[in-house]
């Protein structure tokens, strides 16, 4: 006689599909795959402009995405990469373009999304990530991978960071109380 079949997961089985899943993940794949994520949020937007409440709504999610990746690079993965770089300018200068984005989201959360200066500083801000990001995969990656950091151990404690980060923020990725 054939067993039940249970359609979910024992607690088990999906600790150690979670576990697997983890074990799969190299850093430099997370951080990409975010990316891409918010080049698509970005290009929503684009076709979003003529509607003041879901341009908001899409700018929240960007802001959201951004600042959990920001914290997941600048907690995890740029100080580990110190030693892996050739010039330590490659990473302060990551951060500095960090400060630069959080500062004009900062001021975009301020205003009202029908604001004329609005559709300016969502395009300034997406111009400054994607030169970041293009920085980030084509030197910057590239490089500390060559110099042998351990991008899958990286990996895990991102993807871990991550799950605890998510959990802990607002829908505009502010950290709650
Ligand atoms: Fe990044
Ligand atoms: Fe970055």
């Amino acid at each position: 006689m054939a067993t039940p079949q249970s359609s979910t997961p024992s607690p088990r089985q999906a600790a150690a599909r979670k576990a697997a899943e983890t074990r799969a993940k190299d850093a430099i794949a997370l951080l990409k795959a975010d990316h891409r994520k918010v080049e698509g949020l970005f290009a929503k937007y684009e076709e979003a402009k003529a509607n003041d409440a879901r341009k908001q709504q899409i700018f929240q999610q960007i802001a959201m995405e951004l600042r959990i990746h920001m914290q997941l690079e600048e907690e995890i993965f740029y100080p580990q990469s110190r030693e892996f770089v050739e010039e330590e300018d490659t990473v302060n200068e990551a951060e500095v373009e960090h400060a630069a984005a959080k500062d004009l989201m900062a001021q975009l959360e301020g205003m009202s999304p029908s604001d004329e200066m609005y559709d300016a500083k969502v395009t300034v801000l997406q111009e400054q990530i994607e030169h970041h990001v293009e920085e980030e995969e084509e030197e910057y990656f590239p490089e500390v991978k060559k110099n042998g950091m351990d991008t899958r151990a990286v990996g895990e404690e991102i993807m871990a960071r991550k799950q605890e980060l998510v959990g802990r923020m607002d829908g505009a990725g502010r950290r709650l109380q």
